[in-house]
């Protein structure tokens, strides 16, 4: 199959992993993200389990590659399966010294979105003596994120319904309290001395108000000293897609003392927004001597451009 006309969705679930890890070495990184993609539909809706349980086979396999970017995109993926079959996959990169730091975070926080209590020691272990402040935390919210799962507020606080249908690190905080205003959930977001889930409850609440105002309060987060805090806050912005909070993604993508991952899921997020003036940024930043940074550069634009162009020519060049 050629690397540059790709057609996902006619491709079997074998000719998905082949283009997925790269087996003939000339794959484009933006149609290994679409044979994830693919594979990610399978392996989430199938009604045939035992098909989805391949496909989350193939995923994992993903694993043994270079690119920090896509890995930590397939732990992404496989935590949004709702399906504890991925859970010791995860497991695994989380516990292996050869990942980055990048893809065992987006690891534990796949194991916290499947609600893997299973994963509860492995999760306290890494919270208490992991080197990196990121895993640490990470390991902190999918703890009190399985807790939550499991306790009786989960059955009977009223939530606003998730537009995006993403599994989040936290559910919202609910719609019931005095604090549903922008205003004093911009206080609990930027409370440092408040549990990281409390703050993260507040943000995605935040995110479902949606409004301008709440975007702007949203971005009042990016003073934080927290990489993890502030990458969640970018993907949130990503899933909004409001241009109001362009000046702030740019501000964070371009400014190259910002951790990796908060400048990679800035440039994801501009790349959902893909105005002109965004272009030009991302444009810029594909030469980025950040390999995370870059390689969201240069997938977005590749996305952009592939659905901006006649995709029925497209598919017929295969
Ligand atoms: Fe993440
Ligand atoms: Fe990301």
């Amino acid at each position: 199959m050629s690397s540059e006309a790709f057609d996902a969705d006619n491709a079997t679930l074998e000719q998905l992993r082949d283009v997925l890890i790269n087996k003939n070495g000339d794959a484009k990184l933006s149609n290994r993200y679409r044979a994830l993609f693919n594979l990610k539909s399978i392996g989430t809706e199938d009604q045939d389990r035992e098909r989805a349980h391949v496909a989350i086979k193939y995923i994992a396999e993903c694993f043994k590659d270079d690119s920090e970017l896509l890995k930590h995109e397939v732990a992404y993926v496989l935590g949004q399966t709702h399906d504890l079959y991925a859970a010791p996959f995860l497991r695994e990169v989380l516990e292996s010294k050869d990942q980055q730091v990048m893809v065992r975070h987006e690891a534990a926080e796949a194991l916290g979105a499947l609600g893997d209590k299973e994963s509860l020691p492995l999760l306290t272990e890494y919270l208490e003596n992991d080197p990196s402040i990121e895993i640490r935390q990470t390991c902190e919210l999918a703890i009190d994120r399985i807790h939550w799962e499991n306790s009786d507020k989960a059955k009977t606080e009223v939530l606003e319904k998730n537009i995006f249908s993403s599994v989040d690190p936290a559910p919202p905080l609910a719609t019931n309290t005095s604090t549903d205003k922008v205003e004093k959930l911009q206080v609990i977001l930027n409370d440092q001395e408040a549990p990281l889930f409390e703050r993260y409850r507040a943000m995605f609440r935040l995110r479902d108000l949606g409004t301008d105002e709440a975007c702007l309060a949203l971005a009042s987060g990016f003073d934080d000293p927290s990489a993890l805090f502030k990458h969640e806050i970018a993907y949130v912005f990503g899933q909004l897609s409001n241009p109001v909070t362009v000046p702030s993604l740019i501000r964070m993508l371009k400014d190259e003392t910002q951790a990796g991952m908060v400048r990679h899921e800035a440039a994801e997020a501009l790349g959902s927004i893909a105005t002109e003036e965004v272009l030009a940024v991302l444009q810029e930043v594909s030469k980025d001597k950040e390999p995370v940074v870059r390689e969201s550069a240069i997938v977005a634009l590749d996305m952009y451009e592939y659905e901006n162009s006649n995709e029925f020519e497209y598919a017929t060049v295969v």
